[in-house]
């Protein structure tokens, strides 16, 4: 079995990681996250960083370490863990966002990264932490559920889709 390992996104992961933010068009899921049309790649690279770091965070965002999850030299997926919640987090969004390239699903991928992600957050200090997916994603439910999250309820977003918000610890 292959080990999956999370880690920052780095210069030289810029075509694969292009590559997989295309692959997400139209899922309504954004695998570069804040990415800017036309931004030079290291610039990019840096600002997560200071996304990470809390130094350069804008108004409506809150402090987040963005890793890639790597799967034998090739990017599988993402996930992006938010250190605090502000209102749509805590309403939406939840602690930590995640998705797998669609090549890579179905092999437990996002099962191991929400796992790993749950021991990120606590160490970004964390104490419960909320995840959420759309009512209907049963991908997504059951990877919440297998971590041990507890439903409370379920919140129609501002874009009318159900929110189902589970806590973990
Ligand atoms: C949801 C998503 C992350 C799942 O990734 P994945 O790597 O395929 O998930 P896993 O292989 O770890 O599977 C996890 C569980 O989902 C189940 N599953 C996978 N695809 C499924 C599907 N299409 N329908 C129902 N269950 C499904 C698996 O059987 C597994 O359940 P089990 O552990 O009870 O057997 C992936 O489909 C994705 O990136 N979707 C787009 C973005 C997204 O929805 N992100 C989640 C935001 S909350």
């Amino acid at each position: 079995m292959c080990q999956l390992s999370l880690r920052p996104l780095r210069l030289s992961d810029e075509a694969d990681a292009r590559a997989a933010h295309a692959e997400f068009a139209g899922e309504g899921f954004d695998f570069l996250l804040e990415l800017r049309a036309g931004e030079p790649w290291a610039i990019y690279v840096r600002r997560l960083d200071g996304i990470h770091r809390g130094g350069d965070v804008p108004p409506d965002r809150v402090p987040a370490t963005f890793l890639v999850a790597e799967v034998d030299g090739t990017l599988v997926g993402r996930v992006s863990i938010r250190h605090e919640l502000n209102d749509f987090l805590a309403n939406f969004g939840g602690h930590i966002g995640y998705g797998v390239r669609p090549a890579y699903r179905g092999r437990g991928h996002a099962r191991a990264m929400v796992r790993q992600a749950l021991v990120v957050a606590r160490r970004a200090g964390v104490g419960r932490v909320l995840l959420t997916c759309d009512d209907g994603n049963e991908a997504s439910a059951s990877i919440i559920e297998r971590a041990g999250g507890v439903l409370e309820d379920i919140r129609v977003a501002p874009d009318g889709i159900g929110k189902r918000r589970y806590w973990i610890g």
